[in-house]
C-alpha cells in the first residue's frame, strides 16, 4: 500500500524532471524570469490531483497526461508571479520573487508567458480531440475565475465588513477552482463520465477551499525558514482572511498591524489570537471543507487513488507548508 508522502514524493521528482527538461536550460532574460519560479521547487500538489483523478477513474498509462499535469503546474505558477506583486512579497520557495529578481513589467510577462503555455501542454496531452477540447475549455473558465477571486481579494482589502460567506466565495474562485479544474481535467482526458467529471470538480473545490484556509494560518503561524514566503504579509497588507474576519467578530482590531511588522509584534498578536481561540474556530471550517471533499468522491469506484485523494484533503489541512 503506498502512503501519501510517498506518493508525493515520486510525484514531485517526476514533474520535476519535465520542469528541468523543457525551461531548464531557456535562454533570453524573460524565458529565464518565467523559469526561476519552477525551477525553486514546490509541493507540485496540483500535478498530483490530476494524474490521481485520472487513475481514479480509468487505472492505465499516467505517463500520457504528464503533460495535463505540468499544465495545471504552469497555471499556478503563472498565477502566483502575479499575485507576488499584486501582494508585494519579497520571498517565494525560499528564493526572491520574480518581480524583485527582474523588475514588475518582465514578472507581468513571465507570468503571461507560462499562462500560455499551460494551454500548448493540455494540447501535447495523450487523449481524445474531444477531451482535450473540454479540458482546455475548463482550463480557460478556470483562469477567468482566478482572475475574478483575485480581484475580490484586492477589493476586500478596502473593506472592513467582509462576511464568511464572501470570503469563501473568494477563496473558492482564487483557489478552489484551479484544484477544481486540476481534478477534473485529469478525470476528462481519463474518459470520465459528465457524473464523475462534476464530483472530481467539487472534490477538487472544496479541498482547495480548506487548502487556502489552511496558507491562511501558515502565513501567520510559520517562519519564513518554514513557509519559504514572506511571514505575515495577510496582516501587513489587510486581507480579509478567516482570521481577520473572526478577530474582528471578537473585538480583536487588526488595523494597527497593518504595517512592516517585527518578529516580536507578529508573536504577540498570535498570542492575542490564539488566547480568543480563533486558530481553532479557523481549522474547523477547514475541517468541514475537506469533509464536503471527500463526500463528493463516493461516486467514483474504490480504488488505491481514490483513497489518495480522500487522504490529500485531509493533508492539505494538516501541512506546515
Ligand atoms: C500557494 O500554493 C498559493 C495558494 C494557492 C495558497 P502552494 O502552497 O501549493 O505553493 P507551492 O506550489 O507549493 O509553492
Ligand atoms: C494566492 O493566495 C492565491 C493565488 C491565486 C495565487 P495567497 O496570496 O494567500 O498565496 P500566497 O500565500 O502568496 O502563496
Ligand atoms: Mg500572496
Ligand atoms: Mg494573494
Ligand atoms: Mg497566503
Amino acid at each position: 500500500m503506498t502512503t501519501l508522502e510517498d506518493y508525493l514524493e515520486k510525484n514531485t521528482d517526476r514533474i520535476d524532471r519535465v520542469i528541468h527538461r523543457y525551461f531548464g536550460d531557456v535562454h533570453g532574460d524573460l524565458f529565464r524570469a518565467s523559469a526561476h519560479l519552477l525551477l525553486a521547487g514546490g509541493k507540485r500538489l496540483r500535478p498530483a490531483v490530476v494524474i490521481l483523478a485520472a487513475d481514479a477513474v480509468r487505472k492505465g498509462n499516467s505517463d500520457d497526461l504528464i503533460p495535463a499535469a505540468l499544465a495545471l503546474e504552469l497555471t499556478h505558477n503563472f498565477t502566483l508571479i502575479h499575485d507576488d506583486i499584486m501582494d508585494g512579497d519579497a520571498a517565494r520557495r525560499g528564493v526572491p520573487t520574480v518581480h524583485t529578481v527582474w523588475d514588475e513589467p518582465t514578472a507581468i510577462l513571465a507570468g503571461d508567458v507560462l499562462y500560455a503555455k499551460a494551454f500548448e501542454f493540455i494540447c501535447l496531452s495523450d487523449a481524445g480531440e474531444a477531451a482535450k477540447i473540454r479540458a482546455v475549455k475548463m482550463l480557460a473558465r478556470t483562469c477567468a475565475e482566478i482572475c475574478e477571486g483575485q480581484s475580490m481579494d484586492m477589493a476586500f482589502e478596502r473593506r472592513d465588513d467582509v462576511s464568511e460567506a464572501e470570503y469563501l466565495e473568494m477563496v473558492s474562485k482564487k483557489t478552489g477552482v484551479l484544484y477544481g479544474a486540476s481534478a477534473a481535467i485529469g478525470g476528462i482526458l481519463a474518459g470520465a463520465t459528465p457524473v464523475q467529471a462534476d464530483a472530481l470538480y467539487l472534490f477538487g473545490v472544496n479541498s482547495g477551499v480548506a487548502f487556502q484556509i489552511q496558507d491562511d494560518l501558515i502565513d501567520l503561524l510559520a517562519s519564513t525558514e518554514k513557509s519559504g514566503k514572506d511571514r505575515a504579509s495577510d496582516i501587513r497588507e489587510g486581507k480579509q482572511t478567516l482570521i481577520a474576519i473572526k478577530a474582528r467578530e471578537k473585538g480583536i482590531d487588526l488595523a494597527p498591524y497593518r504595517r512592516a511588522l517585527t518578529g516580536a509584534e507578529i508573536d504577540d498578536l498570535i498570542a492575542r489570537l490564539q488566547d480568543a481561540g480563533i486558530a481553532e474556530e479557523v481549522r474547523a471550517v477547514a475541517v468541514e471543507r475537506a469533509g464536503v471533499a471527500k463526500q463528493a468522491l463516493s461516486v467514483l469506484q474504490d480504488s488505491e487513488e481514490k483513497r489518495l485523494l480522500a487522504e490529500i484533503a485531509d493533508y492539505f489541512i494538516a501541512r506546515g507548508n
